[in-house]
């Protein structure tokens, strides 16, 4: 197992910064091109280990798709084109690829099966599963057809009006892309929003939708057409980086070309409740995508209660948001954020475990942290869960620990971000 050792800093981020493409919008980008027809061009692609499960996939059906860096060319056929692949999918890691090629893959008619790494086959399934079902998908799996591997027998399927149990927009995206590829209207009802890229990204391959509050309605049988897609920076990698300068006295730091997706922005909106000095910027849209510069200053923050509507909005921030409540005056209240203990790990327990032997006041709630500010960190030796968010949250904590911070694992960081710690070193001064 791969580790690196960070010795404690007394240093600032400075400087310009571009990070990775979008992890949610990399996904759609592949899925979508796809299953169009003709030749897609999609540029500034994350080419984490994640997405590239979902080029592999379409790869496994038989779609051309060429990478040179972090462009990709995806020569689409059609969905009538797409062949039946010999092997089992390998999802690995990512959550977003088994729900969303869930939707896909039950309703093309095809016979798939697909498994994924330790993690992921412990994560539930049954949440697109259940209503795949209830549009007459033939899926079967472990635990009841709760968890991975799956067999697809895919079909045409009937579009339903679905009220969705979870706030998540994987399992929003696998019924859209389901109705999408059926019969008749697909109706799905959010329980509370959800990052909208699905609904943004679609009518840009000429899908047509009808977005209505929580509700979205598509036609089913509906022809995608190819795109060109320009990936805007991925606001949950540059959520590092703006906790990383916001804690570090005598940082400014600017991070350009980040999508500010108000259904992604909850980071920016809760920092900047704690205080943090942080200037946005929209300058172009990517599609309706709007996408900016993030200025970001040290500044000295304070605690706050985060719950309700805004969580989704900021869910796979919450760790490193963690982290910078450790350095805030005051308690930080997280709650109403169970979806936490599905991701990669439990990342409730995870977050408290690290912060706590990092030697911070952290305390799990069911649904939630509570973090008390503003603790001196030790530093020490931590294990990533195999989780790319932690590893990098305990790599920034190295930027204002007494002692070195030890990441085991780290190489689980080229889930979402694979160029991480050169950005740190290049942004250090
Ligand atoms: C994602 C949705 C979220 C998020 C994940 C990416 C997506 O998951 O945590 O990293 O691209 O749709 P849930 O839908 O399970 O909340």
């Amino acid at each position: 197992m791969s580790s690196i050792e960070l010795q404690p800093t007394k240093k600032r981020l400075n400087g310009e910064l571009r990070v990775p493409g979008d992890k949610s919008i990399s996904h759609r980008s592949v899925i979508f091109s796809s299953l169009a027809h003709g030749t897609s061009y999609i540029s500034n692609f994350l080419t984490g280990e994640d997405c590239l499960r979902t080029v592999e996939a379409f790869r496994l059906m038989g779609v051309e798709i060429e990478q040179k860096e972090d462009q990709l060319i995806v020569h689409g056929n059609g969905i009538t084109h797409l062949k039946e692949p010999v092997h089992p999918i390998n999802f690995g890691n990512s959550g977003t690829t088994a729900r969303l090629m869930s939707g896909v893959l039950a309703g093309l008619p095809l016979f798939t099966t697909a498994f994924g790494d330790e993690s992921l086959s412990k994560r539930p399934m049954d949440r697109v599963v259940v209503p795949l079902k209830e549009m007459g998908a033939e899926i079967t799996g472990r635990n009841n057809h709760s968890l991975l591997p799956l067999a697809f027998k895919g079909r045409k399927l009937k579009g339903i009006r679905h009220e969705l149990k979870v706030k998540s927009a994987q399992v929003k995206s696998a019924l859209i892309l389901a109705g999408l590829l059926g019969e008749g209207e697909t109706e799905v009802v959010e329980l509370g929003e959800t990052r909208n890229h699905t609904e943004m990204l679609l009518p840009e391959f000429g899908v047509q939708l009808k977005v209505n509050g929580r509700s979205i309605k598509i036609e089913g049988g509906q022809e995608l057409q190819a795109s060109n897609i320009k990936v805007p920076g991925d606001i949950s990698s540059a959520a590092f980086f703006i906790v990383a300068a916001s804690i570090t006295q005598g940082s400014d730091l600017l991070i350009r070309d980040v999508g500010l997706n108000s259904t992604r922005d909850g980071i920016v909106r809760a920092m900047k409740q704690m205080g943090a000095d942080i200037e946005t910027k929209v300058h172009t849209h990517v599609g309706s995508e709007p996408v900016g510069d993030v200025r970001i200053r040290g500044r000295m923050l304070k605690g706050i209660t985060l719950k309700g509507d805004i969580i989704p909005n900021l869910i796979d921030e919450i760790p490193i948001l963690a982290l910078a409540a450790t350095q805030a005056e005051g308690e930080t209240v997280i709650k109403d954020a169970k979806e936490l203990r599905f991701k990669e790990t439990d990342r409730i327990e995870a977050v408290v475990q690290t912060l706590q032997s990092l030697g911070a006041d952290v305390e799990g709630l069911e649904d939630g942290i509570i973090i008390k500010g503003k603790t001196q960190l030790k530093g020490g030796i931590i294990d990533s869960y195999g989780d790319h968010r932690i590893g990098m949250m305990g790599a920034i904590a190295s930027l204002i620990s007494q002692e070195p911070v030890t990441i085991q694992d780290k190489d689980c960081i080229n889930i979402s971000y694979p160029s991480f710690f050169e950005h740190l070193n290049e942004t250090l001064s």
